[in-house]
């Protein structure tokens, strides 16, 4: 049976200058590099210069996705652009970042799940190059999460960064197994009961401002660790492959005591999963394409691939995207 797979034909990222120490968090506030090594893994985070915009970040971010794809801005049909922290309430970042790619064609468009967003956008991306209405697709995580953090909160100040990443999807026709290359399945889900559990307070109908992030930290990671197990298991059984098949996973990077949690009930040697929490924070819905990006540049990600990548966040959100490379 012949059908349409979304390939990837290119991977990108970008960081900010700015890098700021574990030891530098500890001149803000009341904290340790040992306790933040020791709860999250977390040496240091990335920050975006003053007036430097998540549609800057992810403009380079999509540059270099562009260059990796050997693709030019003309063939691109759409871009989606997860993120929580656009640079205004509208129009969209990713109309920002189209005028600057200079594509004037097309369509461009956010998606809102907040760590969850890039498994989201490549799920939405997908789905419209399977159906045939896009044949090229931009897919985009970036934020400039220190915008939105309470600085002196040193339960969640220390905890977060700022990145872009990106990758270019492409159409081509497969055979319909498990051995095409590209998106196999996606798996989404999310439950709004669980708001008060992560949530920024603020926002343009509710209180007229950006508001900061707030969290029950022990109550996300309990139902991350669940969560993220179950959605994988399930896009690995749309597939009709099981956890010992695949080569990479690529999981959000929020917290390495919930990496290596999610890898150890998946049975999955530590050696399998990319892992870079320890040099970006979590970078919400940037962390997994940066995390490509690296481990398709450093040559542990090949053509051939089985990839996993997973995600949870506010909302709750999470989802799951499994790929052949
Ligand atoms: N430095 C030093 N001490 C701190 C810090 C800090 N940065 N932050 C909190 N503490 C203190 C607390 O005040 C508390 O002190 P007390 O016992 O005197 O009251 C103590 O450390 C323990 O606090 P807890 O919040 O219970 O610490 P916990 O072991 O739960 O670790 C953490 C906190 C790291 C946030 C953990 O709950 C966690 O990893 N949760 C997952 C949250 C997460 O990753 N969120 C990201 C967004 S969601 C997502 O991306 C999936």
């Amino acid at each position: 049976m012949t059908v349409r797979r979304s390939q990837i034909a290119g991977c990108g990222s970008y960081l900010p200058e700015r890098v700021i120490t574990n030891e530098e968090m500890a001149k803000l506030v009341d904290t340790s590099d040992e306790w933040i090594t020791a709860r999250t893994g977390i040496k240091r985070r990335h920050i975006a210069a003053e007036g430097e915009k998540t549609s800057d970040l992810a403009l380079r971010a999509s540059t270099s996705a562009l260059a990796a794809a050997g693709m030019s801005v003309d063939e691109l049909d759409m871009i989606v652009l997860a993120t929580a922290t656009p640079d205004e309430t509208f129009p969209a970042t990713a109309t920002v970042v189209q005028a600057e790619l200079g594509m004037s064609h097309g369509f461009a468009f956010d998606v809102q799940a907040v760590c969850s967003g890039f498994v989201y956008a490549m799920a939405v991306a997908d789905n419209f190059l399977r159906v045939g209405q896009a044949k090229t697709a931009l897919v985009i995580g970036a934020e400039t999460f220190s915008r939105i953090l309470d600085w002196s909160d040193r339960g969640t100040c220390v905890l977060f960064g700022d990145g872009a990443g990106a990758v270019v999807l492409k159409s081509e026709m497969g055979n319909g197994n498990v051995d095409d290359r590209g998106i196999l399945s996606t798996r989404l889900h999310s439950d709004g009961r669980k708001h008060d559990m992560l949530y920024v307070d603020g926002g343009p109908s509710s209180t007229q401002t950006t508001g900061h992030l707030r969290m029950l930290g022990k109550e996300v990671f309990r139902h991350a660790v669940k969560n993220l197990s179950s959605v994988v298991q399930e896009t690995l059984e749309d597939a009709g492959l099981d956890a010992s098949d695949i080569d990479w996973l690529v999981p959000h990077q929020a917290n390495k005591r919930i990496l290596d949690s999610t890898a150890k009930k998946l049975k999955l040697s530590p050696d399998r999963v990319v892992v870079t929490v320890q040099d970006h924070a979590n970078t919400s819905a940037a962390s997994v394409p940066l995390a490509l990006d690296q481990a398709t540049t450093d040559g542990r990600i090949k053509k051939g691939d089985l990839v996993l990548m997973e995600a949870m966040g506010g909302g709750f959100t999470w989802g799951a995207c499994l790929a052949r490379w």
